[in-house]
């Protein structure tokens, strides 16, 4: 390889590495920053998929999390009327310091925000499960949930 070849190439690294990390940074932790949500998603809630949410529920969630009202804590908490709740806030169930005092209450941004990438929104949660990139597949997910509260959100 030519010389220029081998410091173009260096400086196309060096630049892709930044931004990367300029990325990373960009995601704030919940304890310091109010999410909303933006007009594109709100139209992808309107129009969400539930039969889709359950199934990426089923698939991602239901391992650790019960959604029914008669259901119960398992590796992660209720998420029966999670909207409304202060995180970290379910009765008998052992959270991170991090997500209890975190200090949000779920909402559809809150919720949106944080299983956009759930390590950078709480850091040092012990959930483990990293998060879901496409924002269609959240807005579905976030419809089926929606359902499981005694006073079910409006949407947006
Ligand atoms: C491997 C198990 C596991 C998986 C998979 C998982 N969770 Fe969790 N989840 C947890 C644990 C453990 C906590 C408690 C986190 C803490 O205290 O830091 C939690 C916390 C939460 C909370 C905060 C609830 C509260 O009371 O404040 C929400 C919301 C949540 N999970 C939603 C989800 C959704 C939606 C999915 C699927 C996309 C999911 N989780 C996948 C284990 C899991």
């Amino acid at each position: 390889m030519k010389r220029n070849t081998v410091i173009g190439l260096l400086m196309a690294l060096l630049i892709s590495a930044s931004f990367a990390s300029f990325g990373e940074k960009m995601i704030k932790p919940l304890s310091e920053h109010k999410p909303v949500l933006s007009d594109t998603f709100k139209t992808l809630l309107a129009n969400a998929d539930v039969a889709k949410g359950e199934m990426t529920f089923m698939r991602k969630c239901s391992s650790c999390h019960d959604q029914q009202q008669e259901g119960g804590h398992g590796k992660g908490p209720h998420l029966w009327n999670l909207f409304g709740r202060k995180a970290g806030s379910a009765m008998d169930f052992e959270y991170s310091d991090a997500m209890r005092s975190s200090g949000h209450t779920w909402d559809l941004a809150t919720l949106n925000y944080y299983l956009t990438r759930t390590d950078a929104a709480v850091p040092g949660r012990s959930m483990n499960f990293r998060g879901i990139r496409r924002d269609k597949v959240r807005a579905n997910l976030l419809a089926f949930l929606m359902q499981f509260n005694d006073n079910p959100p409006a949407l947006p």
